[in-house]
């Protein structure tokens, strides 16, 4: 499929977008200072927190923040357990997870969680973190996806 250009422009923090590219929904997401330094706090609570699993992530997406600017996340928005599109809740707290939650993706259909990277907390259906893309940037504020 072509790759697919993306204005970043107007979004704000805490903003999702979702574009589509090659059939599947792509996140692109600005995160606040705050929700990039909690994400080092979780890594104990994760699957694999420091995206050792190559195949969820181009490598120059291997970090903590599993991006190229830490502020600006792109991820397909498919759940690795069964397919399903998990929701963004930024700030909302499933009573479960109690203060570990610091914001991410819960999935509907059969309850995994994820943070604010894309990254799957323990003992949850799905086994992966979910799929960073291959893009790039063109300038400040165009991100091409593909
Ligand atoms: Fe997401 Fe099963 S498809 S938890």
């Amino acid at each position: 499929g072509a790759p697919v250009e993306v204005d970043i422009s107007k979004l704000e923090k805490g903003q999702l977008l979702t574009v589509e590219w090659q059939g599947k929904p792509v996140w692109i997401f600005r995160r606040s200072e705050e929700t990039i330094q909690t994400l080092v706090s979780l890594d104990e609570k994760l699957v694999d927190p420091h995206s050792e699993m190559a195949s969820q992530q181009p490598s120059y997406c291997q970090n903590e923040a599993r991006s190229i600017r830490d502020e600006l996340m792109v991820l397909v928005g498919i759940c690795t357990h069964l397919g399903c599109s998990p929701t963004y809740r930024p700030e909302l707290a499933p009573e479960d997870l109690g203060k570990d939650w610091k914001g991410g993706f819960f999935c509907p259909c059969h309850g995994s969680k994820y943070d604010l990277a894309g990254r799957v907390f323990q003992n949850m259906p799905a086994p992966k973190n979910m799929l960073v893309p291959p893009y790039h940037f063109e300038g400040d504020n165009v991100v091409i996806v593909g």
